[in-house]
């Protein structure tokens, strides 16, 4: 083993559930090529940032961090940062340059992420930033963090083109992994006591291997093993098949929970944001996956302030909301992106403006949701156990299929184990109660 086979890697993650899935592969990759990964910055030799692009603040985050970790240079001159994901696509040459970063590996160039940093030891920086068609990194083994839930990326990148998004261009076309390779990879999970999978993909629902579409997929793990929970995201409406409904309705294991990004409620801002759906498909779509999978729980995203978008724009979102009555939703102000579509309309509604509607739809969402925790009071959920919760030691915390949080007492049950809750209180994020003796 020569010395740099032995240096330690800090990996600091931002963003979404995709890129946790991606820091665990390249994890899977840096340590098969000799490295070690600490939780100890202070000890690191290599600190790797995985980025995200989607809002103008996530990146401001990340070039804030940028600085501190020059700073530190000055002190450590032979330590090596990385710039990996998303920032990684749109910046290379502004990160090399002024933010002196040492390597620079975007999200399908993650193989040659051991190559590079060699590299960069020596001196030379190094640069992986090409898009592929075909990487889905089928055959890494992620390292991934004990624990009963775990992440698999089934399918990359997005050819949807909404125009306000960045993804499809920092993560290039769609691919998918091979539905073998993923059942084999979550038998593989279940033997090692993961109780939970997350199927993930920035459209999940447009998964497919030659002949087999998601529907396909999510029955295949679902049948791996009955008490496994198979959870899912995100679902694009304009993928969600009736055999996908059929599908999530059908097994008991399959968690009856959908995140389902509206993003408007104004059919003309659907239209300039190329979401190709409208108000009344989305609203039919909703009405049947209720009507096929009885208490399922929809969550949504909401950007306000999209270019153009009137007072007559937001309060149909608004009403589309109040009709929908969503679960949860994530709600954003809308932040421009330089290079997609939606940048050349510029960004005409004032700040305060955003704010403004921003704050209405959350506090709206807040009533809706507190409304449909409280009709749970008095009901017996069915609840996997995450550990303890994060307020005390002495509570834990689980999630229902529904994916709602309850917290609730217990001296002796462990994470993964499903249990019975009786629900006594609710708020507007948490369900609060007893468990069923
Ligand atoms: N299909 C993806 C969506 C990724 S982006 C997924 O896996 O979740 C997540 C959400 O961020 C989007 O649904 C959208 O509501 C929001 N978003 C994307 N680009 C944005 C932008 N430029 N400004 C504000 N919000 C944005
Ligand atoms: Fe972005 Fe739309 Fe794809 S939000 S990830 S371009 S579905």
């Amino acid at each position: 083993m020569n010395s740099e086979s032995m240096m330690k890697v800090y990996i600091e993650t931002y963003g979404c559930q995709m890129n946790l899935a991606d820091t665990e592969i390249v994890l899977g990759i840096l340590s098969r090529s000799g490295y070690s990964h600490t939780n100890n910055e202070e000890e690191a030799d290599v600190v790797l940032l995985n980025t995200c692009s989607i809002r103008e603040h996530a990146e401001e985050k990340i070039r804030q961090r940028l600085g501190k970790l020059k700073r530190r240079k000055t002190s450590k001159p032979e330590l090596i940062v990385g710039v990996l994901g998303c920032m990684a696509e749109r910046f290379r040459d502004t990160l090399l340059e002024k933010h002196t970063v040492d390597v620079v590996v975007g999200p399908d160039e993650y193989r040659r992420l051991p190559q590079l940093v060699e590299k960069a030891i020596y001196g030379v920086k190094g640069v992986g930033v090409r898009l592929s068609r075909t990487e889905t990194y089928d055959d890494i083994i992620p390292l991934r963090h004990e624990g009963i839930s775990a992440w698999i990326a089934v399918m990359r990148g997005c050819d949807k083109f909404c125009t306000f998004c960045v993804v499809p261009f920092t993560r290039g076309r769609e691919r998918s992994r091979s539905l073998d390779s993923i059942v084999k990879e979550v038998e593989q999970l279940t033997l090692n006591g993961v109780r939970e999978v997350t199927l993930l993909g920035q459209n999940v629902n447009s998964y497919r291997d030659s002949n087999h579409d998601f529907a396909d997929l999510l029955k295949a793990v679902a049948l791996v093993d009955s008490s496994l929970w198979v959870r899912f995201t995100t679902s694009n409406p304009q993928d969600m098949s009736n055999k996908l409904i059929d599908t999530i309705a059908k097994y008991d294991n399959v968690c009856k929970y959908i995140h389902l990004p509206v993003q408007s409620g104004s059919d003309r801002i659907l239209d300039k944001m190329n979401r190709a759906y409208t108000r009344d498909h989305y609203v039919h779509l909703v009405r049947k996956i209720r009507e096929v999978i009885p208490n399922v729980a929809i969550t949504t995203d909401i950007i306000v302030g999209f270019p153009t978008e009137t007072e007559d724009d937001h309060l149909r979102t608004i009403s589309l909301m109040e009709e929908i009555e969503f679960d949860g939703a994530y709600m954003f102000k809308y932040s421009p992106r330089e290079g997609t579509p939606a940048f050349k309309l510029g960004d005409d509604i004032p700040e305060f403006v955003k704010t403004r509607r921003l704050g209405e739809i959350i506090s709206l969402q807040q009533k809706i949701s507190q409304e449909k925790n409280n009709s749970l009071v008095g009901c017996i959920l069915d609840v996997m156990v995450d550990g303890p919760s994060k307020k005390s030691d002495l509570q834990l915390s689980g999630r229902t299929t529904t994916n709602k949080t309850v917290v609730f007492s217990s001296n002796n049950v462990q994470p993964g184990n499903v249990v019975k809750v009786n629900i006594e209180s609710a708020s507007s994020a948490t369900l609060f109660g007893r468990i069923e003796e």
